[in-house]
């Protein structure tokens, strides 16, 4: 009988929580927000004592429950509301000296008060935290989302109520064996709400996703789908573009789904003309407005075709570390300063490392004209053969995909950086590509691959990755981890595919203002000379359609603590973290206006 009763309580618990966790909603910024950002009541607890009892079981009077003491003699031990803010959105590694190296918990609390309209439905969203969030409101769990990168959210319709909520968040940046990414990056482990947290209100039955973008292979054919959530399924949507006279019907059928497809005749996007138009998606209870720019994207043998014509990406990476201040960067001021540097450097391709970047950037580069690259961090040595693993990868890939299937800036999904090689690893990353390619047919699908030397002066391109992947991606060292800059000079390239090849990273660290001969490492001179000899090299390779040298600027890592030169920053940026360009920058930069001209 007790098993029975257990049972179905954790029946009903478990399905109060899949209630209230519901897929992404498409374009939170075109509806109606409210905004929870700015200073959270926060616990450090790196014991865990606001979840756990002394017993180490889950506590159902967990911190979760924000309890005041009803009387003089109540026990209380934590009190949100006489403990340290942090701000959200923020890191809280930069917000305090003693959270700079935390990897562990910390609580977070907000009040608000809220008059939910009948016939109107509550969600809270969050564009982001790192690493394991379990949410609660007014003591009840809403549910938990793992992955440090990607946005979620949850309704809260049943739950709100006018007065005096209080919205909980259990935020955990511990490392896993079994997590992704894995226990070793190269990058600074930020944690914390680091991204925007909003309330959503939407109708009864509201416009829950849509797909809205050229279809493949085509220029004038707009293809995709529209998804309704709610009771009033069945609906006349209408996609309105005013600016191309396109007002098109459609009918939702009894799943609230509709197919769309006709002709248009488009301004198409790309780097020279960025233009985005005005896409309404009008149903009968709801409607949203999106920016969304077309252009079509392929590849032809070693060719990449943007809109038809072959180009040449460009590119630059980036990591999303805050300009001049450090910490995760999550604003529009932090995203137009970065791809502004990327455009002094002459770029048009972004590769954004080695996780999705927040909205504000990718919804930038749309209206800059920058393509990306975008990632999840299956990053160097994943647990290939834990099914949980997997599960959480594709997950991730899912949440970017959804989130930025709308925008013209994106042109390759990337499912790996840097993974040895094994067959564990094929299939879980060949598990990926197809799960992509599930999601969204109209984009490139990439990665960071191995390569070998065949002897001494040839590098081989044959990971089997290649052979399901549009566009190959390769990271090189030849000069810093692989002898010195002029091994490059003799360096030939050979792939075993017909496929165009982007080298993902190349580079040199450099401190800004640290000078002295080609040959000394750390300076600005044997950066310089680094990138010199990179560049001969990588111009004789036939089917190289790319570039994006490692890294735009400088970036915290806990794997970098060489005194007075690294100070725990990767320094290969070719502009410090401060914003001062080093030598090598004007190199490529240099390399890349001859590359614009030549066109
Ligand atoms: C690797 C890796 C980067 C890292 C870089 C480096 O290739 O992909 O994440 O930061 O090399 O060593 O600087």
């Amino acid at each position: 009988m007790k098993k029975l009763l257990l049972i179905v309580s954790l029946c009903v618990f478990v399905s109060s929580v899949a209630a209230q966790q519901i897929d992404l909603i498409q374009n939170v910024d075109g509806r109606k927000t409210i905004s929870l950002d700015g200073q959270w009541q926060t616990i450090i607890d790196p014991y865990e004592s606001g979840f756990y009892d002394y017993r180490y079981q889950p506590n159902a009077n967990g911190y979760f429950k924000n309890a005041k003491p009803r009387d003089k003699s109540d026990l209380i031990e934590y009190d949100f509301d006489k403990s340290a803010t942090l701000k959200v959105p923020g890191d809280w590694n930069t917000q305090s000296d003693q959270l700079f190296f935390y990897e562990g918990t910390v609580w977070y609390k907000k009040s608000f008060d809220y008059e939910l309209r009948s016939g109107r439905r509550l969600f809270v969203h969050f564009g982001a935290a790192n690493y394991v969030a379990d949410v609660y409101l007014n003591g009840e769990k809403l549910g938990q989302h793992e992955g440090g990168f990607t946005p979620f959210n949850f309704e809260i319709t049943r739950l709100v109520r006018e007065r005096g909520n209080f919205l909980v968040v259990k935020v955990d940046n511990k490392r896993r064996r079994d997590a992704v990414p894995t226990l070793m990056t190269d990058w600074w482990n930020y944690g914390g709400l680091t991204r925007p947290v909003s309330l959503v209100e939407t109708s009864n039955t509201f416009i829950h996703d849509y797909s809205i973008q050229l279809q493949k292979g085509t220029r004038d054919r707009i293809s995709g789908w529209v998804r309704l959530n709610g009771a009033q399924l069945r609906q006349r949507v209408m996609i309105r573009v005013p600016e191309a006279r396109i007002s098109r019907s459609f009918t939702t059928d009894a799943n609230g789904f509709a197919a769309i497809d006709f002709n248009a005749d488009l301004d198409l996007w790309s780097p020279e003309n960025p233009k985005l138009y005005d896409v309404r998606v009008e149903a009968e209870t709801d409607q949203v407005r999106d920016q969304i720019g077309f252009r079509s994207i392929e590849t032809r043998g070693t060719e990449i075709l943007l809109n038809g014509r072959p180009i040449f990406l460009r590119g630059i990476c980036m990591h999303e570390e805050a300009p001049l201040r450090g910490g995760r960067a999550y604003s529009r001021e932090d995203a137009v300063t970065l791809l502004g540097w990327a455009k002094e450097l002459g770029a048009n391709f972004v590769r954004l490392a080695h996780y999705p970047h927040n909205e504000v950037m990718i919804r930038e580069a749309d209206r800059m004209g920058m393509l990306l690259w975008s990632e999840i961090p299956v990053y160097w040595t994943i647990q290939w053969e834990n099914p949980a693993t997997l599960e959480n990868a594709r997950k991730q890939l899912s949440e970017m995909i959804v989130r930025d299937k709308n925008r013209a800036a994106v042109v390759i999904w990337s499912v790996a950086n840097e993974t040895p090689l094994s067959d564990a690893r094929l299939s879980f990353l060949k598990n990926l590509v197809a799960h992509a390619r599930s999601l969204d047919s109209t984009r490139l699908i990439s990665a960071a691959m191995e390569r070998h030397y065949v002897n001494s002066t040839t590098q081989m391109i044959d990971d089997p990755l290649g052979e399901i992947l549009d566009v190959l991606g390769c990271n090189e060292y030849v000069g810093w981890y692989d002898g010195l800059p002029r091994k490059a000079d003799r360096l030939e390239w050979k792939s075993k595919y017909d496929k165009p090849l982007i080298m993902s990273e190349f580079g040199a660290d450099a401190l800004y203002g640290h000078h002295g001969d080609a040959l000394t490492r750390w300076t600005e001179e044997y950066q310089e000379d680094l990138y010199r000899h990179q560049i001969s090299m990588l111009r004789k390779i036939p089917f190289l359609r790319g570039t994006s040298p490692w890294i735009l600027m400088d970036f915290r890592s806990p794997r970098r603590p060489l005194p007075g030169i690294q100070d725990y920053w990767n320094r290969k940026g070719l502009i410090s973290n401060r914003g001062e360009k080093k030598k090598a920058f004007y190199v490529m930069q240099q390399w890349y206006r001859e590359l614009r001209e030549r066109k």
